[in-house]
């Protein structure tokens, strides 16, 4: 008696085998003919075969065919459903075979004889016949019909003869068997070049130190798998595209105005911005009101906040001079408003007065115009840092030298300015408004200027950001004339958005901030929420802004200008 193999050699021949095979053929048909073992032992390789599957060496199917045919005794019932079974005078079966009778053979007579004593079939009449008995009778028909049918002379998919085995199974009698023909097929994997002839193994340090490292199969390091991101500080993306912004117009030679001042007086919000007193776009619906107005250099002392602070310099500097060219350009124009008529009412300091939370960056704009030319630039400092602020004493210092730098513009000057910040406005909540949002606010300042200049930046600066197909649209402003809304055609979306607004200040702005005659600026504003949400496709501003930011949206988003 041949030796009997250890399983584990049986497993390793299998192995090899299988490999050998399958670097010649892409397939094997039948792994359970593979080796003349295969099929005895399978008990003890199937599992074998399923570990090589599930590290994607191999991919193999199971067919289950069988054949089945008629065991002695339902081979004996089939001659006796036929008629090919006669009983003669003395009681004695012969089998028809064409022409010839035969008598049974001794397996056939007993088979013959246990089912007249089972009562299975029984003997009657003159001449004799064979039936099979009341109890029989059907469970017999049935199932050598369904054989008969679908099974004799067949291989056959078990999966496909379910409802037959069930029927036949259910007669509880041997009339058929079985003849299992599984073929289980195997072919190469994903994996297959990682297949050896023995597992691979991690390398250690031990295997370094023997040098074994050397004679094993190693096991394979993918290296492009994606590691996981560790946890990490993350700019939202809003923030990025800001500072994209930003370098766009610092590379332009704009210079960023200090916007650290969300609360603002109505002053530099709208009158210094020519907008009558009475103006709707006052009123609550568009303006959010500070409730507490109050001495501002007493609320100073006291600690209030820095914005409270920025606004009470920024008071300061509305020196007195500068109010009453204000109130004249809205009472009765003239000189003072480059010869305007005026919007001709009674102007109030105390409306002028009234805290709000600025509705755009404009009034910083303004701010800063009344700056230029009053020798009152110094409150920047080299980085377009506000924090100057804090060393002026109070209001008397900036006054005492505005006075002695009275008419500081030079002619053929040029001044560029922007500012990206916050802003407010009382308006009903939707998918694309806030009460808050950012603009990004420019000007340029010169000799000359005129709308041509105005067109030509903004076409430049929009060309920067990757629209480049700009188209203008008269509109009012009551600081601005002309006014114009910029339209852009997008270029994903292939379709026209607006995404400015923008004009040339008018003389009775620009006049009453210190400015001569015949120096413009040239100045438009937007929002930096349009761009991120057409950039990031989101629906809901609330998705890119507040308190139902998705955090791990801004971990993962990078926001990009348009054209990148
Ligand atoms: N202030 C305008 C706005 O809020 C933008 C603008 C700025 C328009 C400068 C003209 C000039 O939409």
């Amino acid at each position: 008696m041949a030796k009997k193999e250890a399983p584990s050699d049986l497993i390793g021949k299998f192995r090899i085998a299988l490999l050998e095979t399958l670097k010649k053929n892409e397939s094997i048909e039948n792994v359970l003919d593979l080796l003349p073992e295969v099929r005895q032992q399978w008990k003890e390789l199937e599992p074998a075969l399923k570990s090589f599957v599930s590290k994607d060496y191999v991919e193999s199917q199971v067919r289950n065919f069988a054949q089945y045919s008629l065991t002695d005794e339902g081979s004996l019932l089939d001659l006796i459903i036929s008629g090919k079974i006669t009983v003669d005078q003395n009681s004695k079966p012969q089998i028809v075979e064409g022409e010839q009778t035969r008598d049974l053979t001794q397996d056939e007579l007993n088979t013959y004889t246990k089912e007249i004593q089972n009562n299975v079939i029984e003997v009657t009449g003159t001449p004799h016949t064979i039936k099979f008995t009341r109890n029989y009778d059907k469970k017999v028909r049935n199932t050598l019909k369904l054989f008969n049918e679908q099974l004799r002379d067949k291989i056959v998919n078990k999966n496909d003869i379910k409802a037959a085995l069930k029927t036949i199974s259910q007669t509880k009698m041997d009339l058929t068997k079985e003849a299992d023909l599984t073929q289980i097929s195997v072919k190469r994997g994903k994996q297959f070049i990682q297949f050896t002839a023995v597992d691979p193994v991690s390398l250690t340090n031990d295997m370094l130190r023997s040098g074994e490292w050397n004679s094993v199969p190693l096991k394979q390091k993918n290296f492009t798998i994606p590691s996981e991101l560790p946890l990490q500080g993350k700019l939202h993306p809003l923030v990025e595209m800001r500072s994209q912004f930003r370098r766009i117009l610092l590379n332009l030679g704009f210079t960023e105005m200090f916007t650290r001042r969300y609360v603002e007086s109505s002053f530099w919000n709208f009158d210094t911005l020519f907008q009558p007193q009475a103006h709707p776009c006052r009123d609550q619906h568009d303006t959010f009101f500070v409730a507490h107005g109050g001495d501002i250099q007493e609320q100073i002392q006291d600690g209030i906040p820095e914005s409270f602070q920025g606004f009470a310099l920024a008071n300061n500097m509305a020196s007195s001079e500068l109010i009453n060219r204000v109130r004249s350009a809205h009472e009765q124009g003239g000189e003072v408003a480059g010869g305007s008529i005026g919007l001709r009412y009674k102007w109030n300091p105390l409306e002028a007065q009234k805290l709000i939370m600025r509705t755009h960056t404009t009034a910083i704009s303004t701010h800063t115009l009344a700056t230029l030319n009053s020798g009152l630039q110094r409150i920047w400092n080299e980085q377009g840092n506000g924090d100057e602020w804090t060393h002026q004493e109070g209001g008397i210092q900036i006054k005492e030298q505005q006075q002695k730098n009275e008419h500081k513009w030079e002619r053929g000057r040029l001044a560029k300015f922007f500012s990206i910040d916050r802003v407010f406005r009382n308006e009903t909540l939707d998918r694309t408004h806030l009460a808050e949002f950012h603009q990004l606010e420019g000007f340029v300042v010169g000799e000359g200027l005129h709308v041509g200049h105005l067109m030509g930046i903004i076409a430049e600066f929009f060309a920067q950001i990757g629209l480049t197909e700009i188209r203008f649209q008269p509109t009012y402003n009551p600081y601005t004339e002309p006014s114009l809304e910029i339209y852009a055609v997008h270029p994903v979306l292939q379709k026209e958005i607006e995404i400015g607004n923008s004009g040339v200040f008018r003389e009775e702005v620009m006049i009453p901030l210190g400015l001569p005659k015949g120096v413009r600026a040239i100045a438009w504003g937007l929002s930096l929420e349009r761009p991120a949400m057409i950039q990031t496709r989101l629906q809901e501003i609330s998705e890119l802004i507040g308190h139902r930011v998705d955090m791990r949206w801004v971990e993962s988003s990078a926001l990009k200008l348009l054209h990148k």
